[in-house]
């Protein structure tokens, strides 16, 4: 059979490595495909010293790839929402299939970009755009089918946790850390989309879309940032038995789906809190499969690579079935997705760890606990720091039971308006994840 015609926008980091895997690995693709998979044309304006191009046609401008009438599938690895959305949906146009690992593009436009490719017959594959190598978008929609999904949750930004580990690890500095992952590839090009949850809160729309069978509604993610965490936090909670991690959760409930993105306390003794480095998992609760939980790299040249070359074998696999009875881009059949809505951080449900800065009085502690207990939040544990006191201040650190936001953020008011206790009080939320 004639092999499949490939045209590669971008040649970085995952684009040189999508080109490397496919050369070196072209003979156990091909037998897994049922035929060669082979790069007519790549689009970049910078040559990449790690790929030996060759022969391979190379041109500066991404639409020659678009419009090559050679090409079957364009693979589009700039990032970035708009020049990679005009060239995905002319690639859809012109009847070529696309695949991507564009997380952003995917989350923002890709209600828009299925609904063309519908219109079209064509497959968007997006794999590399979650969690790098892990093959997580093939297992929650193929491998977990069966399941009503209850809630996923996952360390879906590589760079940082790459931070947070090198941090509570080494002692290193975050600027130093993040110049590091930059280095290394890692980082997106503007890194505020790692550090402030961004790019974590496009993979987790994403996870939930095709988890829970509804739109991609990135707007509606509730993101917050590891930038504020300090080494004090990080410390109590180890001394509390917990690691902090930044998660996605995304959970259904019966009002409507929880999606955020924030540092998190996750129990010490989970597998998912010793996610180190550049290292993602997502932890996936089905109903029929209880517990599931996917490692591997989720950033990088070859890994994310791999998750593109994956894509292309499920494409080339699918180029002569029809269209209508091909795996649907979110999972579930588009006419069937559902309107359950996304909720308001403030409606979500969670444990909290607060610390609060109090002064070093008798009674203290008595008006914490009336506060908390007036709105309902009850106590799981509390640590008073009486060492630690400095200027009259003692830090005194508690992890609630589960409760409402809402709630929380009364008792927060309240707290910060007593006499005795200074400044915000902190707030990162627990999730025992069982
Ligand atoms: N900047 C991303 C990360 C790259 O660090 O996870 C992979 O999506």
């Amino acid at each position: 059979m004639k092999p499949v015609k490939v045209g590669i926008c971008g040649l970085g980091t995952v684009g040189g490595g999508t080109f490397n895997v496919l050369k070196r690995n072209a003979e156990e693709i091909a037998r897994r495909a049922g035929r060669g998979i082979e790069v007519a044309q790549i689009a970049t304006r910078h040559p990449n010293p790690k790929c030996d191009t060759g022969a391979t046609s190379v041109t500066a401008d991404v639409l020659d790839v678009v419009n090559n009438p050679e090409i079957d599938i364009v693979v589009e690895l700039i990032g970035g929402y708009t020049l990679a959305k005009e060239l995905v949906l002319q690639a859809i146009e012109n009847g070529k299939h696309v695949v991507t690992a564009n997380k952003a593009l995917i989350a923002v436009h890709g209600n828009e970009i299925f609904a063309k490719a519908r219109e079209k017959g064509v497959i968007v594959a997006f794999e590399a755009s979650v969690a790098g190598g892990i093959p997580v978008i093939k297992a929650i929609r193929e491998g977990l089918a069966g399941n009503r999904i209850n809630w996923l949750a996952g360390i879906i930004n590589g760079t940082g946790n790459f931070i947070l580990t090198e941090m509570r690890e080494k002692g290193r500095t975050f600027e130093d850390v993040l110049k590091e992952a930059q280095e290394l590839g890692y980082a997106e090009a503007d890194p505020t989309f790692d550090v402030e949850g961004i790019d974590a809160a496009h993979k987790l729309t994403i996870l939930a879309s095709i988890a829970f069978g509804i739109p991609l509604q990135f707007d509606k993610a509730y993101t917050e940032g590891i930038a504020r965490l300090t080494t004090a936090d990080v410390n109590y909670a180890e001394a509390l038995g917990y690691r902090i991690k930044h998660l996605g959760v995304a959970r259904r409930t019966d009002s409507g789906i929880e999606l955020r993105v924030h540092p998190t306390l996750i129990p010490a003794d989970r597998l998912i809190a010793n996610v180190n480095g550049v290292m993602n998992a997502v932890m996936v609760n089905g109903d029929a499969v209880g517990s599931t939980l996917y490692y591997g790299a989720g950033a990088g040249m070859e890994p994310t690579a791999s998750a593109v070359v994956a894509d292309l074998v499920d494409v080339a696999r699918a180029l002569t079935t029809d269209p209508n009875n091909r795996v649907p881009h979110l999972a579930f059949q588009p006419d069937s997705l559902s309107d359950h809505p996304i909720l308001p951080i403030s409606a979500c449900e969670s444990a909290y760890y607060l610390r609060i800065q109090a002064k070093d009085h008798p009674g203290v502690l008595a008006q914490v606990a009336t506060i908390l207990s007036e709105r309902g939040i009850n106590i799981e544990s509390i640590m008073q720091k009486e060492a630690e006191v400095q200027d009259g201040l003692v830090p005194v650190i508690l992890v609630t039971h589960r409760v409402v936001e809402q709630r929380i953020d009364d008792a927060i008011a309240a707290l910060e308006a007593l006499e005795d206790v200074v400044g915000q009080v902190v707030r990162i939320r627990v999730e025992q994840l069982n």
